[in-house]
């Protein structure tokens, strides 16, 4: 599936290959506070939450007990470890969250919770980050919320298409981080543009970042 976007900036196509990723790498700690501040709220009822950049599967092992996880990613990979776990309410898309084909799939409110811990980072300009945000708002249902991760907002980075060799996978494709333009760093100055843009509201608990509907 070709991935369509709003900007002319170049997009580096992750579809056709393989690409290996987060799938084995240590959950960071960004997500680990967002996941703990879900525990500690207890909510009561099953929330429907859409996980932004799935890596290891991590969030999905913490709260699929009590909730139903829908994610995306760019990584084969993620995306093949997702399946290994053989849950049929487990949804894992490949979709650029910047593209067009984000609004396609996701096309009607009905999110309680987008967890992205990464809001900005990989945004190739503010006029697609704006699209995303917006589009995320528009799939969060009634007192949705968008929950982000202070360090996680400060980490800009790029992905890029790299052929790589260990003898378990042999040559293989992984994505590559390499440095991402510092205009990525989603600041609270710019969260609470956002957050008054969208009338949403705005509230911290340490360093978890809370958008509310
Ligand atoms: C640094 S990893 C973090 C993984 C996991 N959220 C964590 O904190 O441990 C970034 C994740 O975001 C995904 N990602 C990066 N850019 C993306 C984009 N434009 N659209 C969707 N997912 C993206 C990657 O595939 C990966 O799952």
């Amino acid at each position: 599936m070709k991935s369509n976007y709003i900007c002319n900036c170049k997009h580096y196509d992750f579809f056709n290959k393989n690409f290996l990723y987060w799938e084995n790498r240590v959950v960071t700690s960004d997500e680990e506070s967002i996941i703990k501040y879900i525990e500690k709220k207890n909510f009561k009822k099953k929330l429907k939450i859409l996980h932004i950049g799935i890596g290891n599967s991590y969030a999905y092992e913490k709260l699929c007990l009590n909730h139903t996880i829908t994610g995306i990613t760019l990584s084969k990979g993620e995306i093949k470890k997702a399946h290994s776990y053989n849950d049929e309410n487990y949804i894992v898309y490949y979709c650029d969250k910047i593209s067009i084909n984000f609004r396609e799939i996701f096309s009607k409110p009905k999110f309680d919770i987008i967890i992205d811990n990464n809001l900005k980072s990989y945004s190739c300009c503010q006029k697609s980050f704006e699209y995303m945000f917006e589009n995320f708002v528009n799939v969060l249902d009634k007192d949705g919320i968008i929950i982000s991760n202070k360090n996680g907002m400060n980490w800009v980075k790029k992905l890029k298409p790299k052929i790589s060799f260990n003898l378990k996978n042999f040559f293989h494709y992984k994505m590559r981080e390499v440095d991402g333009n510092i205009k990525n760093i989603f600041s609270m100055d710019e969260a609470i543009k956002m957050s008054n843009k969208f009338s949403l509201k705005l509230s911290l608990d340490n360093d978890v970042v809370i958008f509310s509907k």
